[in-house]
């Protein structure tokens, strides 16, 4: 895998993510929210941010088993596995322009990589086993590095036996800011995630035949930053970014921060003219960037609910800290545009992706295609019981990647139709890619750009991209367990 020289670089700092540094820079002047003192009680850390001011952000992440405590007393900590030692962490603050070099450290006992999500990447930094590399084994390290050329709220994760291994907590964030964005007094991450625990603290069954085949199995304690219902504190009377993340591995949510203004200015980490926060339903991996202005007092409190299910469900409560900050008028400005290159709708194919349930076992000419000299059991799940375009990923036992789902002309503009031919929701995620949302035969469709849509059942939804990324990229459910029974394919650029 070709690695640029550090010797270009000007300045660079080094920061240990799964060791003490991180947790010493925990609350340093980055605007993060101070942990809840309940959770910190409990002895779990608040986000962890990582900065750095040089050209290179070094950041090592060492993936393993860590006793961390979800539940309170006299429930036990948990067996998490996590990138640091503190759930939710690392969080990468980094600024556009700068590179990124992350050291994965596999301390598993199973092999692993890491999916940048929502990065605009060259394909062997990818972190798709099989596909783009080779699996890290257990005690292996693999270094991935990039620059980033959008700013954003992005997250990694890995991408194998991905519903255990995020179900237990494996996933972080990488915020790449924009060095002209308006001015904040505050800028928190709201990571929201449900765990399957039971009132021990022992996990239970991240995915059922019952729950793969529909909606996906729902875990039984919701969380935000891992904390039940915490409090995050925000400086009071000021402008607040909130970073909104559904980083579950099922549940679809719709935020609300009740009792404020609040407007999304980003989806997925691209700017959109600044709208209220009215209606955004956010399937797994989906994330918007909220601007509010918090409470006028020190001791006032504003809600962040989850208002999907029939009932609105507390998630969390901003509780404004300090001296009151001087009045100023509230006015959500733009983020500045992202560089995404535009398609030229034109010139552009359009691809049909039907989403379905299986039909027949696929079958392939598995002797046309490339070997894949690292197979085992764990990226293949035992059942299928889905299909993009009617193909499955392949059940457990093939060896062999599936074709493409299709193939794709470097440099040109294509339209995806993505058509939902099942009952259920699924959160559509395309990798290397930004999508940009054009229309839908069933809802008006605000324009804006994505790595992940949510369709909607039997919505036909078309989306674009000018394919100027070659590789071969995933195109996936991102609900964990449609993902896992076969809705994954991918496409090829060349
Ligand atoms: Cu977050 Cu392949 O995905
Ligand atoms: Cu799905």
């Amino acid at each position: 895998m070709p690695h640029r020289p550090a010797s270009a670089l000007s300045r660079r700092t080094l920061l240990r993510a799964g060791g003490a540094a991180i947790a010493a820079t925990a609350l340093g002047g980055t605007g993060l929210a101070a942990p809840d003192v309940g959770a910190l009680k409990a002895g779990l850390a608040g986000p962890a941010p990582v900065t750095a001011a040089g050209d290179l952000v070094e950041v090592e992440l060492i993936a393993k088993q860590r006793m961390l405590r979800i539940l309170p007393e006299p429930a036990g900590p948990s067996p998490l596995i996590t990138y640091a030692d503190s759930f939710p962490g690392p969080i990468i603050r980094m600024r556009k322009g700068q590179r990124l070099r992350a050291t994965l450290v596999n301390g598993l006992d199973e092999h692993t990589s890491i999916h940048w999500h929502g990065i605009r990447l060259p394909n062997l930094e990818d972190g798709v086993p099989y596909l783009t590399q080779p699996p890290t084994k257990p005690g292996e390290r693999h270094v991935y590095e990039f620059t980033p050329p959008d700013a954003g709220s992005f997250f990694f994760h890995p991408h194998c036996n991905t519903v255990e291994l995020l179900g237990r907590g494996l996933a972080g964030v990488l915020i790449v800011e924009e060095p002209d964005a308006p001015k904040v007094d505050a800028d928190v991450v709201c990571l929201v995630k449900d765990w399957q625990l039971d009132k021990t603290g022992t996990f239970g069954t991240f995915m059922t035949d019952r729950g793969a085949s529909r909606a996906g199995t729902f875990g039984s304690v919701s969380t935000v930053n891992g904390a039940i219902e915490p409090v995050i504190e925000v400086p009071a009377n000021g402008d607040i970014r909130a970073r909104l993340y559904n980083i579950d591995s099922t549940r679809v949510v719709d935020l609300r921060v009740e009792g404020a203004e609040a407007w999304i200015v980003a989806v997925d980490g691209n700017p959109l003219p600044p709208r209220p926060l009215d209606g955004w339903p956010m399937g797994p991996a989906m994330r918007i960037d909220v601007l509010f202005r918090a409470p006028a007092k020190a001791g006032q409190t504003l809600r962040l609910t989850n208002v999907y299910s029939a009932e609105p469900r507390p998630l969390a409560t901003f509780r404004a800290v300090g001296p009151s900050l001087p009045n100023k008028r509230f006015k959500p400005r733009a983020l500045p545009a992202s560089a995404i290159p535009e398609p030229d709708l034109k010139d552009a194919p359009i691809i049909p992706m039907a989403f379905s349930a299986t039909a027949v076992a696929q079958s392939f000419d598995a002797a046309a295609l490339p070997g894949l000299p690292y197979a085992d059991a764990l990226c293949l799940s035992a059942k299928t019981f889905w299909a993009i375009n009617q193909q499955s990923w392949p059940e457990g036992g093939h060896e062999r990647l599936p074709p493409p789902l299709v193939t794709l002309e470097k440099g040109r503009s294509y339209i995806f139709e993505l058509a939902n031919l099942t009952p259920h929701l699924h959160p559509i995620h395309i990798h290397g890619y930004t999508f940009k949302v054009l229309s839908s035969d069933a809802r008006k469709v605000v324009p804006h750009h994505a790595d992940t849509v949510l369709l909607e059942p039997k919505e036909r939804l078309r989306v674009a991209i000018k394919a100027d990324n070659p590789g071969d990229w995933m195109f996936h459910c991102h609900i964990i367990e449609h993902q896992d029974t076969g809705m994954m394919g991918y496409i090829r650029v060349a």
